[in-house]
């Protein structure tokens, strides 16, 4: 007897409804896929943060974020630099330290015990990757648990594993976010999730797992990833490496996540990854690179949803971010025994 699944009801969209994979007639033409437009989320999400925002002004909160930017590693001088821009857009107070590449563990360490105190502060960021010669794990430690809003401290991995409410991280919390907005239910499909990390992989597992997915963690020593990844109605693919994900690899009909993001420089293989596209190789020929995803854009063709690279995934992380610092903030300032409920 099969389990009875839920059904793909993609409410809100003008596409043609999603077919559940085994629903398939392989006879019948493919419907195009819905594209997952991580824009349009992440700027639904900062619209109601910007709202929460306004609502808690009138409690005499503001939210505060406080990232700390080691050295001068390129792009994650981007990166912070756009969250911070972000935060100045919604209301939030930030405040950007940027100690040298010298800096020492402890001295770091003296940073975010200063921030943990600061009752203004209720979110604290150190931007990943920190030099070799910091000791990451013990930092990201001293982090008080409740302004974690990378939800990178054990205290809310292990929140995030019991399924209790707390801190989870950016992305994959993105990810679930982009699901549940566009109606793509989990409840009872099978999930792969393709890397390992403790950033996106683990937890990215562990809220699909809590959605009630039926979940299978593969990663590159995965033997037969094809047949894995093959049997997944929704592939989420974080392993950092450009194109991995073939069309072979994936279910005509599943939905497709792809957290990758890879800087191409070599123009021939920008072409085959993207054959006749003008519009990237006109990318290719101003910036000398462009952006692709964990997945080959070939294997997107035949998905019932799937999410763009750029413009998908990555474009949630911030939005996120400044969801988690509202959170952390109210959680924090109006809810100290974790109620939400009640604020
Ligand atoms: N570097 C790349 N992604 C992240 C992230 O989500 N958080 C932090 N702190 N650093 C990162």
């Amino acid at each position: 007897m099969s389990l009875p699944r839920d059904k793909l009801s993609p409410m809100s969209l003008t596409s043609a409804p999603l077919q559940q994979p085994e629903e398939r007639d392989q006879t019948r033409q493919h419907t195009a896929p819905v594209i997952l437009d991580g824009l349009a989320i992440a700027a639904e999400i900062k619209v109601e943060v910007a709202a929460e925002i306004q609502s808690l002004a009138k409690r005499n909160v503001r939210p505060g974020l406080a990232v700390i930017l080691v050295g001068s590693v390129a792009a994650s001088e981007i990166y912070v630099r756009s969250k911070v821009k972000t935060c100045g857009e919604l209301g939030i107070f930030s405040e950007l330290i940027t100690p040298p590449e010298s800096v020492t563990t402890d001295e770091l360490l003296a940073m975010v015990a200063s921030l943990n105190a600061r009752d203004e502060i209720d979110g604290i960021l150190i931007q990943l990757p920190l030099p070799a010669h910091v000791d990451t794990r013990r930092l990201l430690e001293a982090v008080d648990p409740d302004k974690d809003v990378d939800g990178f401290h054990p205290v809310n991995v292990g929140r995030l594993q019991s399924g209790q409410p707390g801190l989870q991280p950016c992305t994959p919390a993105g990810v679930m976010e982009m699901l549940r907005r566009r109606n793509l239910s989990v409840t009872g499909r099978n999930a792969v999730v393709l890397g390992r990390s403790d950033i996106v992989g683990k937890p990215m597992a562990m809220l699909l797992l809590n959605a009630s997915a039926t979940v299978t963690i593969c990663h590159s020593k995965t033997a037969d990833l094809a047949s894995v990844t093959r049997g997944a109605d929704i592939l989420v693919a974080a392993i950092g490496r450009p194109g991995y994900v073939t069309e072979d690899m994936v279910r005509p009909g599943a939905i497709l996540i792809d957290v990758g993001i890879n800087r191409v420089t070599d123009e021939r293989t920008m072409q085959e990854f993207f054959p006749a596209d003008a519009a990237r190789a006109a990318i290719f020929a101003k910036r000398g690179s462009v952006v692709v995803g964990d997945i080959h854009p070939a294997a997107f063709a035949t998905s019932a949803a799937y999410t763009p690279v750029p413009g998908g995934v990555g474009a949630m992380t911030i939005a996120m971010l400044m969801s988690n610092t509202v959170k952390a903030a109210k959680l924090r300032r109006l809810a100290p025994k974790g109620d939400l409920q009640r604020v």
